[in-house]
C-alpha cells in the first residue's frame, strides 16, 4: 500500500511538500515523548531543528539571540561590513541566555516623542534610560506608558519622566530567579546590571509569563562554554577568508555558512578546503545543492553540513530566471539519502510554510529546516514595521533581489559583471507575526504530533522507517491537495503563527 520514498521520488517528476503527503503509521508514545534532537552540522546539536536564514530581513543579533535561547539556532546575514558582522555575533555570544529580551533603551535627553516613535515602529512600550543611550550604558531609568502618557509636550525629556526608584537583579540571576523577583516586587519589568551598574538585560513579567504558558521548546542552545551558539554567512571570495579568520577567531562564530544559490563550484570546493585547514574546529555548512553528486562533491571536500535548496525559497526568482533548481521535497530527500550515508547532516532551506512542511522536510531526510519567510515580520526580524493598505507589515527581500545586492550581496549569485545585474529575487513585505518566542514553541510541538502520526518518536527513528521502507508516501492530486486544506466555510481561527 502505498510507495516508498525511493520508488516515489524516481520517477522522472520532481515534487515539493505539498505535493506529498505520508500514510500514517503505528502510535506508541505520546508526543511530548518525541525527540527532534538533530544535529545540525557533524558537530552541533540542537533540540529544535530550526533555523532562521542568512538574510538582510531575518537574522541579526536579536533573531539569533532568540532562535538560540528556544533550542534552535540563527546564521548572521553578511550584507553588511566585517565589523558589523563581528559586532552581531560578539552580541549573541555575550548574551546571557535566559533573558530573552533585548530592552530598546534610549538616553536622558531624548524626548518623549521619540518614544512614540519607538512604540510605533518597533512596537515597544517601554524603554530603559541609560547614559550612553544604548544596552551596556549604566541604568539611569525606565520609561513606562504610566510615565507618559499624560505628558502634552512631546519635546519633554526622558530625563523628567522617567521612573529612577528601581529595583534591578544582577548579572548573572537566573530566569526562574528573576520571575520569583518579579513575583515579590509585583513589578513589569526588572532591568538586569553588571557590577558596574550597567544595563545588560531586561527580565519581564510578560515574557515570563509567556513562557510558562507556551508549550516548552528545547533547552538553549548553547556552545561549550555556556554561551549562545550562533552561526554566520560568508562568501567565497579571497577577501572572505579574513571575514571566516575573523569571525571564528575573534568573535568564536560556531559555524559558518557559505552562502551561494548554486554551491557546487570550485570557489566552494577550495574555500571549504581553506577553512578545514587553517580553522580546524570551526563548522563548514556548504551549499546550496539539490542532487546528490552535488553533495558528494562538497562533502568530499570537507564539508560538515549542506544546505538544500534552489529557488524553493518563497522570494525566490532563480528558477524562472536561470531554468536550473528541484521540487524541494525531491532535492530534500535526493541530497539526504546521499549525505546521511556519508554521516553530512542537511538543512533543508525554503519553501517552509508551516509545520507540515517540517515534519515533510525532517522525514525525507533533513536534519533542520531553515526558514527566512516564516520569520521575516516577527519583532525579532530588523527592520521597522510599517503600515501598506491598512496593514501593519515588515520588509522581506530576497538576498537576490536587485535592493539587496545594492548593498552588496551580489556574490552569492556569482555574478561577475558590475555593469549588469540580474536579480534571482524579489523584495516586498510579511504581516506582522508577533515574536518567535510564540512560532518556535508552537512549531516544536506541532511536528511533535506529526512525528507521532508517523510513528517516529525521534529523527532517528524516523530515518529508520524512510531507509527501511517502513515510510509509506504518496503524491497528491491538486483536487486532494484542496481537501487536505480548509474548504467549504469561512473559518473563524488562524494558525497561532
Ligand atoms: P523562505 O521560503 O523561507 O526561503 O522565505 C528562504 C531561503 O530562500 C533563499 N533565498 C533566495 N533564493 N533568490 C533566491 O533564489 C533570492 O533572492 C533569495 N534570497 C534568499 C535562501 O536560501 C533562504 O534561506
Amino acid at each position: 500500500d502505498g510507495f516508498t520514498a525511493q520508488q516515489l521520488f524516481n520517477q522522472g517528476v520532481c515534487y515539493t511538500y505539498d505535493d506529498v503527503i505520508f500514510h500514517p503509521g503505528h502510535i506508541y508514545f505520546p508526543a511530548h515523548e518525541v525527540d527532534l534532537t538533530c544535529n545540525v552540522t557533524k558537530n552541533i546539536k540542537l533540540r529544535v531543528p530550526i533555523v532562521s536564514s542568512p538574510m538582510d530581513t531575518v537574522t541579526e543579533a536579536e533573531m539569533a539571540i532568540t532562535m538560540a535561547s528556544l533550542g534552535g539556532m540563527g546564521f548572521l546575514h553578511y550584507n553588511n561590513t566585517l565589523e558589523e558582522q563581528l559586532r552581531q555575533v560578539q552580541k549573541a555570544k555575550s548574551h546571557t541566555p535566559g533573558f530573552i529580551v533585548t530592552p530598546a533603551v534610549l538616553s536622558p535627553t531624548d524626548t518623549v516623542s521619540k518614544l512614540y516613535d519607538l512604540k510605533a515602529s518597533r512596537g515597544f512600550s517601554s524603554v530603559c534610560v541609560t547614559d550612553s543611550g544604548s544596552l551596556g550604558g549604566r541604568l539611569l531609568g525606565l520609561v513606562t506608558t504610566r510615565d507618559f502618557d499624560f505628558v502634552t509636550d512631546r519635546m519633554t525629556p526622558l530625563a523628567e519622566v522617567m521612573t529612577t526608584d528601581l529595583v534591578t537583579a544582577p548579572e548573572g540571576t537566573t530566569p526562574e530567579a528573576a520571575a520569583e523577583l518579579l513575583k515579590k516586587i509585583k513589578k513589569n519589568k526588572l532591568p538586569i546590571v553588571n557590577a558596574a551598574g550597567e544595563l545588560v538585560g531586561l527580565a519581564t513579567r510578560a515574557a515570563a509569563k509567556e513562557s510558562r504558558s507556551l508549550p516548552a521548546p528545547g533547552a538553549p542552545s548553547l556552545d561549550s562554554a555556556g554561551r549562545l551558539r550562533v552561526g554566520a554567512a560568508v562568501g567565497t571570495r579571497e577577501s572572505d577568508k579574513e571575514r571566516v579568520r575573523a569571525l571564528w577567531q575573534v568573535a568564536g562564530v560556531d559555524a559558518v555558512i557559505l552562502d551561494s544559490s548554486q554551491g557546487d563550484s570550485t570557489y566552494q570546493i577550495s574555500m571549504i578546503q581553506h577553512i578545514k585547514a587553517s580553522h580546524p574546529g570551526l563548522d563548514v555548512i556548504a551549499g546550496n545543492v539539490v542532487t546528490g553528486a552535488q553533495a558528494r562533491r562538497l562533502i568530499e571536500a570537507g564539508a560538515d553540513g549542506l544546505r538544500v535548496g534552489m529557488g524553493s525559497g518563497s522570494i525566490c526568482t532563480t528558477q524562472e530566471v536561470c531554468a536550473v533548481g528541484r521540487g524541494q521535497a525531491t532535492a530534500v530527500y535526493h541530497v539526504a539519502r546521499v549525505a546521511n550515508a556519508l554521516g553530512v547532516p542537511i538543512i533543508a532551506d525554503g519553501g517552509i510554510q508551516n509545520s507540515g512542511h517540517i515534519t515533510k522536510a525532517l522525514a525525507l531526510g533533513a536534519s533542520a529546516v531553515m526558514c527566512g519567510s516564516l520569520f521575516a515580520g516577527t519583532t525579532e526580524a530588523p527592520g521597522e514595521y510599517f503600515t501598506l493598505n491598512g496593514q501593519r507589515v515588515k520588509k522581506y527581500r530576497g538576498m537576490g533581489s536587485l535592493e539587496a545586492m545594492a548593498k552588496g550581496s551580489e556574490s552569492r549569485y556569482l555574478s561577475d559583471t558590475q555593469a549588469l545585474k540580474i536579480a534571482q529575487g524579489v523584495s516586498g513585505a510579511v504581516k506582522d507575526k508577533g515574536s518567535v518566542r510564540r512560532t518556535v514553541p508552537f512549531l516544536a510541538q506541532a511536528v511533535k504530533q506529526g512525528f507521532q502520526d508517523l510513528g517516529a518518536n525521534s529523527i532517528s527513528a524516523a530515518r529508520e522507517l524512510l531507509y527501511g521502507g517502513g515510510m509509506r508516501v504518496e503524491a497528491r492530486t491538486n483536487a486532494a491537495q484542496a481537501e487536505g486544506n480548509v474548504h467549504d466555510m469561512v473559518a473563524f481561527e488562524k494558525r497561532p503563527w
